[in-house]
């Protein structure tokens, strides 16, 4: 199993808010932000434009759950065969690339296959795929492995697999608003996008726990932008 991380950033270009935070708390740990919640919560967008305006890479740790299932899929395994799933990733390399501007792109075996992980197919056996213990540990390592500052999003990051990081956030919405945010992006209609959702959200349900210490925003009336300005207003108002 290879697997690496790239950051197309500059450490030395990293906003003033990240020296203010270093200098405040009088040391050298680095900026990690968390934005976790359910399925089509806006976190990734969110945490898209708020990396941005940090200046920080942004890291979308669903990106790795789903090339996992896409490669289960390519082969024909059962999604439940958590021992083929991970002799499977052993067998491949899986390469994430993360930059402070734009998504995150995703290479298996050195072909970006970033265009075919949002398709109904996978929403529909990624949960399966990532509830094998092997399959987090998989995961969960790499993502330790980055190292730096960065703008992170998933499901339990802030819980889990960062729970030192100091500024979390968990967005939540209504399954109806989140549906209706994924209509045109996938090729069923609104019910059946709801029902998928919802069916998600169960399956996910044991990753999904707010962290304690994490900022909870409801974003079923708000839009993307307004989500963006609450979490840099927040992390503004926790460094000074
Ligand atoms: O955020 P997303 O919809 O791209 O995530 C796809 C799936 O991956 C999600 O249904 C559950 C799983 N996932 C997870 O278990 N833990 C994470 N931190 C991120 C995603």
């Amino acid at each position: 199993m290879i697997m690496s991380m790239t950051f197309a950033m500059e450490r030395e270009t990293a906003s003033e808010l990240i020296e203010e935070d270093r200098l405040m708390n009088d040391n050298d740990k680095c900026f990690v932000v968390t934005l976790d919640g359910p399925a089509a919560s806006g976190k990734s967008s969110v945490a898209q434009q708020v990396a941005e305006a940090l200046n920080l890479p942004f890291v979308s740790s669903g990106l790795l759950y789903r090339a996992a299932t896409l490669l289960v899929l390519k082969h024909r395994l059962l999604p439940e065969d958590e021992a083929a799933v991970l002799a499977l990733l052993g067998k491949h390399r899986v390469e994430l690339i993360a930059r402070t501007t734009g998504s995150n792109r995703i290479l298996v075996d050195g072909q970006d296959v970033s265009a075919q992980l949002h398709t109904d197919d996978v929403d529909a056996n990624v949960s399966v795929v990532s509830r094998h213990d092997a399959v987090r540990d998989w995961v969960y390592k790499r993502l330790r492995e980055i190292k730096g500052s960065f703008v992170i999003e998933g499901r339990d990051m802030g819980t889990v697999v960062f729970p030192e990081a100091r500024h979390k956030f968990y967005l939540t919405a209504s399954a109806e608003v989140r549906a209706k945010r994924r209509v045109g992006e996938r090729a069923a209609g609104l019910r059946q996008i709801t029902e998928a959702l919802k069916r998600r959200d169960q399956l996910d349900a044991k990753q999904l726990a707010p962290a304690s210490d994490a900022l909870k925003i409801d974003t079923t009336e708000l839009t993307a932008e307004q989500v963006v300005a609450k979490v840099l207003k927040q992390i503004r108002t926790a460094v000074n």
